[in-house]
């Protein structure tokens, strides 16, 4: 669709529902909006298909019951609420884990393909800390073959999509949202998006890691894009390290290595031989939830037993070849390419890998709604389904059953409003000022060089294993990275340049860096995925708390909230 030029200064575009983000969440919310009979436009910072959904490649999690009948959505709420260590949002939990068998046979009668039973039905293996056989699968390729389906559906849902757009900010009339501004990465065409509601569907921000499982992508544009438009966060502490990620060699350290090696059969071992996993969780073992299993292998280099490049072996190869290849064909491939390893003939070597945030903007559970009338988040930018971990598998039934709600609900909201709201040209052209900021005044600062710097604070200051010291020194140096950011600089022109886009996603990542360390620090307990060193247990004299992260002026605020109280029959089935 041509969009009209307005002045020489934008190209405009008019649509009911703007969904921002094309992984999983972003297609489902686009297909249920454009369902109402709505208009929607779908924005994608890549190209289409390019998301990180695909590295979910183990399976979706839903209890269908068709491997161990007993499964069924009371035991998946069970092992969703006590792997995210009672900080999920119990109503969404309860909704994510009655609708994900329906979101999961309505991805079937789509076109998806999964592995089958013998007798014909979707076949589901194991996972971390799921009780039960809960996975829908396709081989080592769920992920993948979750957004082929989608977006095969969403093209034939008449819905308008634009790739390679970076959005920037997001437009207020008065409180609500009115639409949202950005740049086409090819020409550097400013871009603007009227819109009556705005669903947020971007991800997360492993990239503010070196070593991660994250693309090019996920610099969490969309969480702070929300923040900056008033929003509130939540858990931004709260970052999953998957246990599994490649590390040798050096290139290819942080690509993930799924899960399903392990729900396959696969044993983490240390540099003695020993299945250290028998130390850590002897009942759940190498399926014990992922933040144990990255404090183990953490442990065990700790210890001086991790493997010669700062890890573990992952061993699959009692499983034959013959089934390797048929469960793993990716595994099996990216290690036969990347690394010159068979892994149907060498154990892999594996460490942990920044992988998923389960903190992000703050939802009303059924409806995706956040605390900005007209703007809705699903996915990983959400916060909230998770707790203080995921499950593996979660997150593809997640984007489903939120995806779905999130766009069904914005197109109600619109439905609803009286007057469609008036987009203030004042507000993008602020935002088309700071954009073309790096290319004027005298700054020196290379935003290629904050971002290494950024990512290394993180590493060393924010990793697997924290203490209050060092999250204090992480702060410190990253308020001193955002002084300097003010000073970017960069040359070229408006046409592709990577540096020049590189700038707004340093400032976005470091907003959110800002948000992990200091709610880090305000967590003086340990839970999930947060470590403490210097609170190494949870604390009960705390209880359950979220922290809720809100903007008050410049400043970035952090309080804490309790865990609302659970019904007493879902509390009984966790302590079941
Ligand atoms: O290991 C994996 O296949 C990842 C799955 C997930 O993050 O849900």
């Amino acid at each position: 669709m041509a969009g009209r030029v307005e002045a020489g200064r934008y190209e405009t575009f008019d649509q009911d529902v703007l969904v921002i983000g094309a992984g999983g969440a972003g297609l489902r919310a686009a297909i249920a909006a454009a369902a109402s009979g709505l208009s929607v436009t779908l924005v994608c910072k890549s190209l289409l298909g390019k998301a990180h959904t695909v590295m979910a490649e183990g399976g979706i999690a839903a209890a269908l019951g068709n491997v161990d009948p007993k499964d069924n959505w009371q035991v998946h709420f069970a092992d969703t609420s006590r792997g995210g260590q009672m900080i999920n949002d119990y109503r969404m939990v309860e909704i994510f884990a009655k609708e994900a068998p329906d979101r999961v046979y309505e991805l079937e009668r789509w076109g998806g393909l999964f592995d089958r039973t013998d007798d014909g039905r979707i076949l589901q293996r194991p996972f971390g800390a799921h009780t039960y056989r809960r996975l829908c699968h396709v081989g080592d390729r769920t992920g993948l073959e979750l957004i082929r389906t989608l977006q095969d559906r969403a093209v034939h849902s008449g819905i308008t999509v634009h790739m390679e757009v970076t959005v920037t900010r997001l437009l207020k009339d008065a409180e609500r949202i009115a639409g949202a501004v950005g740049y086409r990465r090819e020409d550097g065409r400013f871009l603007l998006f009227r819109a009556k509601a705005v669903v947020l569907a971007t991800g997360g921000w492993g990239k503010v890691y070196k070593v991660t499982s994250n693309s090019w992508e996920c610099t969490g544009d969309g969480c702070a894009m929300a923040y900056e438009a008033g929003a509130e966060l939540m858990d931004m502490e709260m970052v999953q390290f998957h246990p599994t990620g490649m590390v040798w060699p050096p290139g290819v350290r942080g690509i993930l290595v799924t899960e399903a090696v392990r729900g396959e059969g696969g044993i983490l071992r240390n540099a003695k031989g020993e299945r250290f996993m028998e130390r850590y969780d002897p009942k759940k073992l190498d399926l014990s939830s992922r933040d144990v299993v990255s404090r183990s292998i953490y442990k065990e280099v700790q210890a001086g037993r991790g493997s010669p490049h700062g890890g573990a072996f992952l061993d699959i190869t009692h499983r034959g070849a013959e089934f390797i290849k048929k469960k793993l064909p990716s595994m099996y491939e990216q290690f036969r390419s990347l690394a010159d390893i068979d892994i149907t003939k060498s154990p892999m070597e594996v460490a942990p890998t920044v992988h998923y945030v389960m903190g992000g903007v703050r939802v009303e559970a059924g409806t995706g709604a956040s605390s900005v009338p007209g703007l809705f988040a699903a996915g990983e930018v959400a916060a909230g389904l998770h707790g203080a971990n995921r499950l593996g598998g979660n997150s593809l039934s997640d984007l489903l059953v939120f995806g779905r709600r999130a766009g069904e609900h914005a197109a109600a909201y619109v439905k609803g409003l009286r007057m469609t709201p008036r987009v203030d040209e004042r507000q993008a052209d602020e935002e088309r000022a700071l954009l073309l900021r790096p290319f004027e005044g005298d700054g020196r600062e290379s935003p290629f060089a904050l971002h290494e710097e950024l990512q290394e604070v993180m590493g060393a200051c924010a990793g697997i294993a924290r203490t209050g010291a060092q999250l204090a020194e992480g702060l410190a140096k990253i308020e001193a990275l955002q002084q300097r950011a003010e000073r970017l600089r960069v040359a070229g022109s408006l046409l592709f340049n990577p540096g020049w886009h590189a700038c707004r996603d340093v400032h976005f990542m470091l907003t959110l860096c800002e948000a992990i360390f200091r709610s880090a620090i305000e967590r003086r307990e340990s839970r999930g995925a947060h470590w403490r060193l210097d609170f190494p247990d949870p604390d009960p004299s705390w209880g359950a708390k979220n922290l809720v992260v809100s903007r008050d002026g410049e400043a970035m605020r952090v309080a804490t909230r309790p865990v609302p109280q659970m019904p007493a029959e879902l509390t009984a089935l966790v302590k079941a």
